[in-house]
């Protein structure tokens, strides 16, 4: 298994993935959009692949804090996905670490997703709410521990806070109900 940079060429390798993953369109639909919107860049794709053929893909967006705070730059990891016959093998763990490494190498303070609170904390995420982030649309309160955040520099939690705006893509409801 080997994880690279997805290029621009590699969109439908990228798409295929992401249906097989989730079994519909509306996370490569959303995918194809995040990836010709200006606001979410600079983004991060990489593909995971076996004997050559691509199996997992990971995407991370650019965000922002809505009081503008220039202390910190942030993204948001969406969508993670691992077609079904290479899941629990590990690989959507090492698109992570592969990630979250490349990202510390660049310019990035802080990592936010939405997804499964027993999964992303094996990955060194943690509840964001009660570190004072609040996610671009309100997560009911039974999910809270769905939004977390991870950073890459010491230091960030605690000197920002407050509502993180996503990629215009990525700005709707549907894609924030946990
Ligand atoms: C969720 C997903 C990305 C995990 O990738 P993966 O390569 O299968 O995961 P890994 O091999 O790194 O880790 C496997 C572990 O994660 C757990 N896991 C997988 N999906 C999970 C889920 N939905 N909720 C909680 N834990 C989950 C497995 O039970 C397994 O646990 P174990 O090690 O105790 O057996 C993959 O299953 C997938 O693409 N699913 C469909 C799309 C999806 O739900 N994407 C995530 C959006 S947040």
């Amino acid at each position: 298994m080997y994880i690279r940079e997805a290029s621009d060429l590699e969109l439908d390798e990228v798409l295929f993935v992401e249906r097989e993953a989730f079994g519909h369109d509306v996370e490569a639909e959303l995918v194809r959009q995040l990836l010709e919107d200006p606001s979410a860049k600079p983004v991060l794709s990489l593909l995971a692949f076996v004997k050559d053929r691509a199996v997992g893909h990971i995407l991370f967006t650019k965000a922002r804090l809505e009081k503008n705070q220039t202390k910190a730059s942030l993204v948001i990891l969406a969508p993670l996905a691992i077609v079904p016959d290479s899941q629990k093998q590990g690989i959507g763990g090492k698109l992570i670490e592969r990630g979250l490494q490349l990202l510390s190498k660049s310019w990035v303070d802080l990592v936010f997703v939405l997804g499964h609170p027993e999964y992303y904390p094996r990955h060194g995420f943690k509840p964001a709410g009660r570190l004072g982030f609040e996610a671009p649309y309100p997560i009911p309160d039974e999910h809270a521990d769905a939004w977390m955040v991870q950073a890459l520099r010491p230091d960030v939690i605690g000197s920002v806070n407050g509502k993180v705006i996503c990629a215009d893509a990525l700005n709707k409801l549907e894609y924030w109900r946990e």
